[in-house]
Parts: structure tokens; C-alpha cells; sequence
């Protein structure tokens, strides 16, 4: 990360700005839509205002891989090397004085980095597919945020849903919202978010009248509801 870019040191540090919101997309396991999601949120809500970077934690460097694709700059994209990750909360002071107002946190699908990178987080949103293995599998993180006292500020959303009627879904996701911890609406399994991820567009950019980007821009939309309000 080469978060000071190639300007000029200024000779009066510029008045220190608020902190952006930070959104970290995490949970401990692969494949369950992380990046996928973390892409498309970060281009919604830049197309809804927010001044946008997303930091690719995850060593795999999917994210970044994405971002090397893309033609246009409306959400900046940079890469955090694992040994940077304990610098984020610099980092996040060095985004505000940029202008940034959301980070968006892509993370690995493992427990290297979560703790110092949750900690970050204004709201944490955790992928899962509509299966009992991710659902599972989604519990240590549960409780990695639960004992950093980030109760109330995380939710599961069901990714890669099966068309609706889906009873498994639909069970899943009633059980998730009475634990108050379902991120709405759910994301179905659509062919739109691989083909936008290939050609480094968020969905919203790449069929922005499709029913996934409609259901991105609402689950934008929840999250910002949830998020605090940005001051200073
Ligand atoms: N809603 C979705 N619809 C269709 N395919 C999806 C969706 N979400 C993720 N995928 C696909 O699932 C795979 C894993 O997604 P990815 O975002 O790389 O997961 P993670 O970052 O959690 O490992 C990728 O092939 C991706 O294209
Ligand atoms: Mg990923």
C-alpha cells in the first residue's frame, strides 16, 4: 500500500478529517461471496455518493485482481499486505484526510488478520451460502465479533440463493432474522456477478436494470441504514 501516493508532503498538515465508515466483509471460510459482494457494495455506494476504497486483505488478492481490470477509478482500490493489517487504524486516518468516507474491507477466508480488522469495523457483513456447512462454518467469526463486543453491528446475508420458492432458504433465512443477525435482502445465485466480476464492473455497472443490481442496491441501502452516521 502506498497510501501517501506520489503528491507532495503538504507543509501544513491538512485539518484532520472524520473517519470513514468502515464496512468489513468477512467470514472464515472460502468461497462464500466475499469479494463478490465487497466489489459490487463498493461501486453501489459509490453510484449512491460514498467516496469509496476498498483494501484487499485476503493474500489471494482477488479483489485487487479485479480492481487491475477495471477501466474507471470511481472506487479507488489498494492491496494490504498482511503485515500492514495491524496499521489499518493509520491507514483509515491517512483515507479520511483523502477524502474517503467508506472503506470497504475484503478479507481472506481465514482467521490470519480477523481480530485487528473486525476491530476496525463499523459494520461486519458475513456471506453465507443457504447451506448448514456455511452457516456452521460462520460461527467462529460470530463469535470472534461477539467478544471483540461488536454485538448488534454484524449480519449474516444469504448469497448465491437458489431461485425462490426455496424452502431451505426461506427457513434459514426466518431463523437468522429472529436472531436479528440477517442482512436483507438476500442475494441470489446469478450469472450477472460472474460476469461483471470478470470484466472489473460491480453489478450495478454491468446490468445496472438487472435484478442483481436491484439487490445490491438494497442490500447497500441496509447496511448504510445500519451503519453510524458519518460526523465532522
Ligand atoms: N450471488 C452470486 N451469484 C453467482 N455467483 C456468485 C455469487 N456470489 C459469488 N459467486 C461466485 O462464487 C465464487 C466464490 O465467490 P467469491 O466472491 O470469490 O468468494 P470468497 O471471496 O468468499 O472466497 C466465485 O466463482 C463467484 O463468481
Ligand atoms: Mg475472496
Amino acid at each position: 500500500m502506498d497510501p501517501q501516493g506520489s503528491g507532495h508532503e503538504p507543509e501544513v498538515a491538512p485539518p484532520r478529517s472524520a473517519r470513514p465508515r468502515v464496512l468489513a466483509v468477512a467470514v472464515q471460510k472460502g468461497g462464500t461471496g466475499k469479494t463478490t459482494l465487497a466489489a459490487s457494495l463498493a461501486v453501489a455506494a459509490a453510484e449512491a455518493g460514498e467516496r469509496v476504497t476498498a483494501l484487499d486483505l485476503d493474500p489471494q488478492g482477488s479483489l485487487a485482481g479485479w480492481a487491475a481490470t477495471r477501466e474507471t477509478d470511481t472506487v479507488a482500490i489498494d492491496r494490504l499486505q498482511p503485515w500492514e493489517i495491524g496499521q489499518l487504524p493509520e491507514i483509515l486516518d491517512i483515507l479520511a484526510q483523502q477524502g474517503t468516507t467508506l472503506v470497504v474491507l475484503d478479507t481472506a477466508g481465514s482467521s490470519a488478520g480477523l481480530a485487528p480488522t473486525l476491530k476496525e469495523a463499523d459494520f461486519v457483513l458475513m456471506p453465507v451460502r443457504p447451506s448448514r456447512l456455511d452457516i456452521v462454518a460462520a460461527r467462529p467469526t460470530l463469535q470472534a465479533l461477539i467478544g471483540l463486543g461488536l454485538r448488534g453491528r454484524f449480519a449474516l446475508v444469504l448469497n448465491q440463493c437458489p431461485p425462490l420458492p426455496s424452502p431451505r432458504t426461506s427457513a434459514y433465512a426466518a431463523q437468522l432474522r429472529a436472531l436479528g443477525v440477517l442482512a436483507e435482502p438476500g442475494i441470489n445465485h446469478r450469472v450477472d456477478h460472474q460476469d461483471a466480476l470478470a470484466v472489473g464492473l460491480g453489478v450495478t455497472e454491468y446490468a445496472p436494470a438487472s435484478p442483481a443490481a436491484e439487490e445490491i442496491r438494497a442490500l447497500w441501502a441496509w447496511i448504510d441504514a445500519k451503519m453510524p452516521v458519518t460526523t465532522g
